[in-house]
């Protein structure tokens, strides 16, 4: 039996935080060898949300020496930007004359994206911002997903759209799959739902101890825990979700130490930045290994391309002949 495909993908919006890690690379690492998997830097993507491109080509080698930082292996999965296959867009309109605008403006996501980012008009190319990730993930084939819960109304649009070529013109795509990862939301510092770079509540895996430190003594706590000595309740807690994830082995005693006001945030901060720190260590390592050979990673990237490129027009070649377009 061949390996099942993975397809995922990130915007390059720069250096990646934890809530990138938690959320999906953590995920991409460990489904690496049970899947052939494929990752991509959907940089076309960048433009629904923003025009001005002057940093995509930074940002997309700062995200890519993450990935690498973090565990992803080169030899096992090609890493490519989406503005360098083409395939991506030939499919993209193909893929845009199966889906009709209607099930497009039902999409919640972009329903979310338009009042967070006060967008008052849509443009074309961002209520098609589905159709662009289905073509990105159905040219590999991919069959499964390996997305934050975000995206899940995006696969679901994906699956429509498969279906839907496949009835018109003969089995070509499999119906692709999201993968949640269990823990698949880390809050931000500042107790919102979500880490974002645009909410500056960040904590990035390339921050140092002390830069960790400053950033976690501004996180959110119980409100009610007013001194060192006062019962906290954890489940209101940013911090102890924190500690939850990176801190497992001593949960209970932070938990208990909280509610008996045994601990007092400052300490049970530092606790956590200490904790974090260590699990950055190897990743900031791995990341100036990679700095300090950037023409390594451009190869890297130069290689996913050219990998990435075949499989495409593979999949395109039988696409066109469905069609009667080749
Ligand atoms: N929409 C994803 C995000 O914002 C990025 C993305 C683009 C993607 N194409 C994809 C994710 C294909 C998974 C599969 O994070």
């Amino acid at each position: 039996m061949p390996k099942k495909r993975i397809l995922s993908g990130m915007r390059p919006t720069g250096k990646l935080h934890l809530g990138h890690y938690v959320g999906a690379l953590e995920n991409w690492v460990k489904l690496q060898d049970e899947y052939e998997s494929f990752h991509l830097i959907a940089d076309y993507h960048v433009l629904t949300t923003s025009l001005d491109t002057k940093d995509v080509y930074e940002n997309s080698i700062d995200m890519l020496i993450d990935w690498l930082a973090c565990g992803l292996d080169p030899l096992k999965s090609p890493m490519f930007r989406q503005s360098q296959i083409k395939q991506h867009t030939e499919l993209n309109l193909i893929f845009s004359m199966l889906i009709t605008v209607n099930r497009l403006e039902r999409n919640p996501t972009i329903k979310d994206q338009a009042r967070d980012l006060n967008i008052e008009q849509v443009f074309y190319g961002h209520l098609g911002y589905p159709v662009l990730q289905t073509a990105d993930i159905l040219l590999y084939k991919g069959n499964a997903v390996p997305v934050g819960e975000d995206q899940v109304p995006h696969v679901e649009i994906s699956r429509e759209i498969a279906r839907r070529f496949n009835n018109q013109y003969g089995f070509v795509f499999p119906e692709p799959e999201a993968l949640l990862t269990k823990f698949s939301r880390l809050s931000g510092l500042d107790g919102d739902a979500k880490m974002s770079k645009s909410l500056g509540n960040t904590i990035l895996l390339s921050d140092d101890v002390e830069t960790v430190k400053q950033r976690m003594k501004k996180a959110a706590i119980d409100p009610n825990k007013l001194k060192k000595d006062t019962p906290g309740n954890p489940d209101v807690c940013t911090v102890f979700s924190y500690h939850k994830k990176f801190n497992t082995e001593n949960i209970v005693e932070i938990e208990s130490d909280c509610r008996n006001g045994a601990i007092g945030c400052f300490d049970c901060k530092m606790k956590c930045s200490a904790k974090i720190s260590s699990f950055l260590e190897p990743i900031i390592e791995k990341r100036k290994h990679y700095e300090s050979r950037i023409n390594e990673v451009k190869d890297i990237l130069h290689d996913g391309e050219s990998r990435g490129r075949n499989i495409a027009e593979q999949t395109m070649i039988e696409v066109r002949e469905k069609m009667n377009l080749g």
